[in-house]
């Protein structure tokens, strides 16, 4: 399962470089505003300096949701890097632009999953990357990372290329959970990945060895 890092902060994406498990990055409007990065030019800076933070895909949002909108938009986002992969909204603009950027050899991410339904759409058209929103799922009573289970029978059933990957994911038992279910890709905060370190049997194991070390060297 390959780790994607769910924010626009740079600070964040590199901590979560420089450990060495990442493999791509996924932003989303509300994310680049939460960082304050506004206006198209800032937009557009901002994505190539996350390109050239970490060597994987880093999703880019379309913000239009016409067909004709979201191939432009898409088109100028995808030239902007080879990481670059155009983020479309699961709409019906959204399955027939992806339909044609996958022609074109472009990558996609189809966001705003919520149900299998839409996952076979997305995996008809041909979306690189699948993105069922797990927290949003379980914010209604519903079970989120049994929707990505249910993605995962379906698409090895139907042999989709494909690839699943659990986003709005909150915390470090969603992405224990995610992997269990078939994920292909997770996207998370940072806090969730450094949460998969901490175990107390870890600390309190740590402090007796290194104690016994010290005793022993006296
Ligand atoms: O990956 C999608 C994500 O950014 C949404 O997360 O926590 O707002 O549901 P959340």
């Amino acid at each position: 399962m390959l780790f994607f890092i769910d924010t626009a902060n740079l600070d964040q994406i590199k901590e979560a470089n420089d450990l060495g498990i990442l493999d791509g990055v996924t932003t989303n409007p509300s994310l680049m505003a939460k960082e304050g990065i506004t206006g198209q030019a800032n937009i557009i800076k901002h994505y190539v300096d996350i390109c050239n933070i970490v060597d994987g895909p880093v999703s880019a949002e379309v913000i239009s949701t016409d067909f004709n909108g979201i191939i432009e938009e898409g088109k100028r986002l995808a030239d902007l890097h080879d990481n670059i992969v155009v983020k479309v909204p699961m709409i019906k603009d959204g399955i027939k632009a992806i339909a044609w950027f996958t022609e074109h050899d472009i990558a996609t991410n189809c966001t705003l999953v919520f149900s299998a339904g839409q996952a076979i759409l997305a995996a008809k058209a041909g979306a690189t990357f699948l993105s069922p929103f797990i927290g949003r799922v379980d914010d209604t009573n519903w079970d989120g990372v049994s929707l990505i289970k249910d993605i995962a029978e379906i698409y090895a059933i139907q042999g989709y290329e494909t690839s699943i990957l659990a986003a709005s994911v909150r915390n470090s038992k969603h992405i224990v959970d995610c992997a269990k279910a078939g994920a292909d890709v997770v996207t998370c905060p940072l806090s969730a990945i450094l949460g998969l370190l901490k175990h107390p049997l870890t600390d309190i194991g740590l402090e007796q060895f290194l104690a016994d070390h010290q005793k022993a060297a006296k």
